[in-house]
């Protein structure tokens, strides 16, 4: 898709990961015009290279309407593998806008030799299987936090990057962002005596070491498995994405 003046259409980019950021500079190093799509979750996320927006679209019809509007030539889901709402949207936008969709789909973590993984499909599910008692780490963020208000009879200790609007007293929060070397995860998880930890399958490399640490200390990991998106031509890393968008000469 080339515009009448002969310029290449942008690339537009659903972010607010670490990889999307990585695709961003790659892309526009490549002297392709990037644009960057932010939810707007966070007062003061890492911005990527390129041109930025933030907030969110207005649904379907929203994204395809900016579509249009802005001449995408490609349109990249680069977002959280447990960002289901907006990769629904991008594929259903898209279709409707008549525009090449590729998603950046990292692997799932497995589950390490030796290690207790609790699988489950949601997070209620996650709070509903930790036993009376249980000294737990969450380390899923802070929107999905209140899934796990109503056990009082366990205690927790929530990893945030930004802290929560609330949390029950006599809950602990730690404010950090990322990304936890492996020994520092032992020491921590160590160091409180956590007897469980609540973990999304995020996949992401930068978070991994978590599951390292629990594992070598013998902690059992609740584990939330990924919420199913609808398909698309899909690639596991960056490179094997920007390969794929050379090749096939995109946005054309
Ligand atoms: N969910 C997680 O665990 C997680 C973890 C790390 C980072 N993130 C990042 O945080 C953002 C929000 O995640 P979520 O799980 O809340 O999303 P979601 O539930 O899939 O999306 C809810 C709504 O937020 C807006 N939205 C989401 N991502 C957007 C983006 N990149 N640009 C513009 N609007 C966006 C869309 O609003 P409209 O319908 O109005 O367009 C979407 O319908 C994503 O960019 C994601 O990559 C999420």
């Amino acid at each position: 898709m080339t515009q009448s003046n002969g310029v290449a259409n942008p690339i537009l980019i659903l972010g607010g990961t670490g990889e999307a950021r990585a695709l961003a500079a790659a892309l526009v190093q490549s002297g392709r015009r990037v644009m960057s799509s932010l939810a707007g979750r966070t007062a003061n996320p890492l911005m990527p290279e390129g041109e930025v927006r933030i907030g969110g679209f207005g649904g379907v019809e929203g994204l395809a309407r900016y579509l249009r509007d802005e001449r995408i030539g490609l349109l990249i889901d680069a977002t959280h593998p447990f960002a289901a709402q907006i990769s629904a949207n991008a594929v259903a936008a898209a279709k409707v806008a008549d525009v090449p969709l590729v998603r950046l789909e990292r692997p799932q973590w497995l589950c390490p030799r030796g290690a207790e993984w609790i699988e489950v499909e949601e997070m209620a599910q996650a709070a509903d299987v930790l036993p009376a008692g249980a000294n737990v780490f969450l380390a899923i963020g802070r929107q999905e936090i209140a899934s796990f208000f109503h056990r009082t009879d366990c205690r927790f200790t929530a990893r945030v990057i930004e802290p929560p609007e609330t949390a029950p007293e006599g809950w602990t929060i730690i404010g950090a962002r990322g990304p936890f070397p492996v020994q520092a995860e032992i020491d921590l998880l160590a160091l409180h005596g956590f007897t469980h930890m609540v973990a999304k399958n995020s996949g992401a490399a930068a978070s991994h070491d978590k599951i390292l640490a629990a594992a070598e200390l013998g902690i059992p990991v609740v584990m939330v498995k990924r919420p199913s998106l609808p398909p698309a031509r899909s690639f596991e890393s960056v490179k094997t994405l920007l390969d794929y968008i050379d090749q096939a000469g995109l946005p054309n």
